[in-house]
């Protein structure tokens, strides 16, 4: 006999998890974040010495230089955010204004910002519908004869396939800048994010596998480069003694010495968190792999996950069901899934974009004679669409349990076990 589904709590059956009583751990406060006594030493430790700018300081140095040992870089920089990082590796590539940067459908606004705030224009290339990376297959018909860059996104922290990347851009003399905001740890063939590009960033924000709240990373292993990232970072302030005078245009995104003793502190962390994230997550998607009518993330062969998001998708012709409808019976029964990742659209098609409102009520830099006026139609993108709307995203966090994970399992397949059988 047909064993009979649960009832769904949509349909007033008893929810999987009360998230009143037990509420899942999060990034936004301690549950899902790993602070304590050594943030609290080290901060301690700066106010005592009462410097609080890097300039004079320890802390940001330091910070630095253990950065840059967990990477495997010769150059690391600290900066006040992922936004900054981004703006300062593509500052340092000096390039002209209407020169273009290819890049991502989806991801943060932080890194068109970097794109624009240059005067370049970005140009965006769909994604991979399975994992939501941008689709490398596609690079090649983006490129123009204005072309400088690719900013490729390590997407919820796995890596895209960087070898056909850097083969790409060695073809055509282009620079490769890593976005690794939402990837600290995460590896490519064997290699650390952040190696692989010519210049690299990382984000310290809130919800990183490390945060300082706000805070933000660039990498090197190019001398020249790394130069000119600390000038742009300083307000192209020389400070090393040579005083060449201020030969561009810089910004101030200095990192103090508050931010970084509590950088130093979570980068010490940062292999046991990368740890407890893995362990978690790798559990949950093969407890999903067992779920008949639930795809598991796809992670490429080459690639180390660091888990800032965990991903499934789901088969709707075996379920019978839209993704709507799986989504919110996974919601009356207390999972954290959502659909929808910044915005859920192509982030071109934001007004600033499309519209081309850069600044004022010009069309620069996109005008002529500095640039073109690029489309940016979300239906350009039918991949990226799909997959904004049929992938479901949960948050992850070292504060996951196994008890939480056997939560997911259940709840999902409870919920897959009642449109199979419907
Ligand atoms: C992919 C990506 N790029 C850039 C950023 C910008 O970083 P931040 O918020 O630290 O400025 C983020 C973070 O939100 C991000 O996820």
């Amino acid at each position: 006999m047909r064993r009979l589904s649960e009832k769904l709590a949509l349909h007033g059956g008893e929810p999987t998890r009360d998230t009143q009583a037990h509420p899942w751990p999060t990034v936004g406060d301690i549950s899902g974040r790993d602070f304590g006594e050594e943030e609290i030493e080290l901060l301690s430790e700066v106010i005592k010495s009462g410097t609080l700018s890097r300039h004079g300081g320890t802390m940001v140095q330091q910070f630095e230089h253990e950065y840059a040992e967990f990477v495997g870089v010769e150059h690391c920089l600290a900066v006040t955010s992922g936004t900054a990082a981004l703006h300062t590796a593509v500052g340092a590539l000096q390039l002209e204004v209407g020169d273009e940067i290819i890049t991502t459908t989806i991801t943060d606004m932080g890194t068109v910002i970097a794109i624009l705030a240059q005067n370049h224009l970005p140009v965006f290339v769909d994604v991979d519908r399975r994992t939501m990376l941008m689709d490398t297959a596609k690079i090649e018909a983006a490129i123009t004869d204005r072309t400088r860059a690719i900013i490729v996104v390590h997407l919820f922290g796995q890596p895209v396939p960087m070898d056909e990347v850097m083969g790409i851009a060695d073809r055509h003399g282009l620079y490769v800048i890593e976005d690794c905001a939402q990837s600290h740890g995460g590896k490519w063939a064997g290699r650390m994010v952040g190696t692989i590009g010519h210049i690299n960033c990382f984000s310290l924000q809130q919800s990183k596998q490390i945060t300082t709240g706000d805070g933000g990373i660039v990498v090197t292993n190019d001398e020249h480069l790394a130069g000119r990232a600390r000038l742009f970072h300083d307000k192209f302030y020389d400070r090393s003694g040579q005083d060449r005078g201020i030969d561009r245009l810089g910004m101030n995104y200095r990192m103090n010495e508050l931010t970084g003793a509590v950088a130093l502190a979570q980068t010490r962390k940062l292999p046991a968190i990368l740890q407890r994230r893995r362990h978690t997550a790798e559990l949950l998607v093969r407890k999903l792999a067992q779920i008949s009518g639930i795809i598991p993330p796809y992670v490429h062969p080459e690639a180390t996950h660091s888990w800032w998001k965990l991903s499934f998708q789901i088969d709707h012709e075996l379920l019978g069901c839209s993704t709507e409808q799986f989504l919110e019976a996974l919601r009356a029964e207390g999972l954290p899934f959502f659909t929808g990742y910044a915005g859920g659209l192509p982030i071109c098609a934001c007004p600033a974009l499309a519209e081309h409102r850069a600044y004022g009520s010009g069309q620069f830099p996109w005008e002529p004679p500095y640039g073109r006026m690029i489309e940016y139609r979300a239906e350009n993108y039918p991949e990226t669409l799909w997959a904004q709307q049929n992938t479901f995203i949960a948050s992850w966090n070292e504060g996951f349990s196994e008890a939480d994970v056997a939560d997911l399992s259940r709840g999902l397949a409870k919920v897959a076990a009642y449109y199979r059988a419907r």
